[in-house]
């Protein structure tokens, strides 16, 4: 018997490499998860172009994103049966009231190795403090910024003649290739 795919919505809010690299993975026939929605915060998202090119259904929220409309995009997304939503470079806070429709279901990319950098600009941090390693992590998204129980991490060595967009390259190559994997181990267990 052929086990249908778990659908997922991918939460973005610019260039979209993460959700490339999860739609490239979902439209192989072994793969266990299909992107059913894509929501975005930015109506000009190039993401958007990536979703659409994938026939995938996408959806603008508003700035405000005020308690109403976080109930209806629920309800969205739960009639849509979506199991698991991935934020990649969503730019907006989740509220607690949001996320309390989705417990544990919620998970982000974050390009540093948390609980090191959380934030923004985060390149600029790992390399300021001569680390000599950054690199990705994946976790569950809870109310407090980028402080949920980690999923899994990917580190990057950081070099001696490393710019911020050198290692941003390198540590987004590592992401794209780490979150369709965490994804579809997590589905499986
Ligand atoms: C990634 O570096 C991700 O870790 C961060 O935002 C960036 C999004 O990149 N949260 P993209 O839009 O997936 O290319």
């Amino acid at each position: 018997m052929i086990k249908e795919k778990t659908n997922i919505a991918v939460f973005i809010s610019g260039r979209g490499t993460n959700l490339k690299a999860l739609i490239l993975r979902s439209n192989k026939n072994s793969c266990n998860y299909k992107i059913a929605f894509v929501v975005s915060n930015k109506k000009n998202a190039a993401g958007l172009k990536i979703a659409k090119k994938n026939k995938i259904l996408t959806k603008i929220i508003s700035k405000q994103f005020l308690k109403a409309e976080q109930k209806k995009l629920a309800k969205i997304l739960i009639n849509k049966n979506i199991q698991f939503i991935c934020l990649a470079g969503f730019m907006k806070i989740l509220s607690p009231y949001f996320l309390n429709f989705f417990k544990n279901k919620v998970i982000n990319i974050h390009p540093s190795l948390l609980p090191k950098y959380k934030g923004l600009n985060t390149h600029h941090r790992a390399l300021k403090a001569k680390e000599k390693f950054s690199g990705c992590t994946i976790h569950y998204v809870s109310k407090k910024l980028d402080s949920g129980k980690i999923i899994a991490k990917k580190k990057v060595k950081i070099l001696k003649k490393d710019t911020i967009k050198k290692l941003e390259k390198r540590v987004l190559k590592e992401e794209n290739k780490l979150y369709p994997i965490v994804l579809e181990k997590l589905i499986m267990s």
